[in-house]
């Protein structure tokens, strides 16, 4: 349903020198492909470009070249108005659930400004769609009334939902939505977000750093470094047949049984700067098995399978 080609986003950064200007390339040639009620995991070390991507999808920020597909769209040429209009089947929800909501309006008024802006309901409907959205999410309906600092960690990021959900959406970016919570909550609202899924058959951008989570929760997982994906497949396929050893690394340091549950991480030495990024396959300077091609050649798509894609010049365990 939501199918990106060739995205990059890049931000300029002052530099020293007034003459040059350093170019930060956040997101660089993704290709990646979210299907209708599915969920796909993102992953990846900090920085490495997850959140830009999720919001240029969006065009929170305005990606430098690409497609994004919505259906069979490409939803970088629309229009601001035509983009405007669509808003409503695209929505975010943020990690943090105490500044994305605004203190000054009651749970009622955040919820009918989007409706507001979307739809032409009359007071009386706005009423009845809160009332609705606030109990799917586990909230009492009295509480339309009152004011976000009254409220949990838990039960605000429940208020963030139903914000973005109230409106209908098919397609949601999740960034880090369960960091700030402790472990009852986040199962909470995993619970909350695959309930929405089936009934609304939403597909969804799981964006976390929790491995645990992505894995429980996912349909589907993209590895991200350095603004690139380096490998992407079903669940399984990443789990249990990955074959970059990036993904590998990611994810041994919490499937590792022999460990007895240990974690052990592969990872070694300090990820590279995103300005000036390695040459080649951008892991080869952490790659156990990096070899003199991969410092200089950047590595193009390989198939594993229908459903798995690695970018590594030389696959581990594929058949
Ligand atoms: N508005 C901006 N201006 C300049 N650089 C930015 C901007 N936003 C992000 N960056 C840089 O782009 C890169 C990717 O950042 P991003 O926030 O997308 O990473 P991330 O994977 O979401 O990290 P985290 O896991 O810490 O949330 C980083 O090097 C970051 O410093
Ligand atoms: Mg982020």
């Amino acid at each position: 349903m939501i199918k990106i080609q060739n995205l990059s986003t890049q931000f300029s950064l002052k530099s020293k020198n007034l003459f040059k200007k350093n170019i930060l390339k956040a997101v660089e040639k993704v290709n990646l492909t979210i299907p209708k009620n599915s969920v796909m995991g993102l992953v990846g070390e900090s920085g490495c470009g997850k959140s830009t991507l999720g919001r240029s999808i969006l065009r929170l920020i305005e990606p430098s070249e690409g497609e994004v597909y919505f259906y069979d769209n490409d939803i970088l040429k629309f229009t601001n108005k035509e983009m405007s209009s669509l808003r409503k089947k695209l929505q975010i929800v943020f990690q943090d659930p105490y500044s994305s909501l605004n203190p000054r309006m009651t749970i009622f008024e955040i919820l009918k400004e989007g409706l507001d802006i979307h739809y032409n309901y009359s007071k009386a409907e706005s009423i009845d769609k809160s009332m609705d959205i606030i109990t799917r999410v586990n909230l009492k309906k009295d509480i339309l009334q009152r004011y976000p600092h009254e409220f949990s960690g838990g039960q605000r990021q429940r208020i963030s939902i139903a914000r973005s959900l109230i409106l209908n959406p098919e397609f949601l970016v999740c960034d880090e939505v369960t960091s700030a919570l402790d472990v009852s909550n986040q199962a909470q609202i995993i619970n909350l977000l695959n309930e929405f899924k089936k009934e609304l058959k939403l597909s969804i951008l799981f964006i976390s750093h929790d491995l645990n989570i992505i894995s429980y929760f996912s349909d589907y997982i993209a590895v991200m470094y350095l603004g690139k994906i380096l490998e992407v497949g079903t669940k399984s396929d990443i789990i249990n047949n990955s074959t970059h050893p990036y993904t590998k690394a990611l994810f041994s340091s919490i499937f590792d049984i022999s460990k007895r549950g240990q974690k052990v991480n592969l990872l070694k030495g300090e990820i590279p700067g995103s300005i000036n990024k390695p040459t080649g396959c951008y892991f080869h300077t952490r790659c156990p098995y990096a070899k003199e091609r991969c410092s200089h050649e950047v590595p193009i798509e390989t198939k594993i399978s229908g459903t798995q894609s690695t970018y590594c010049h030389y696959p581990l365990n594929s058949k």
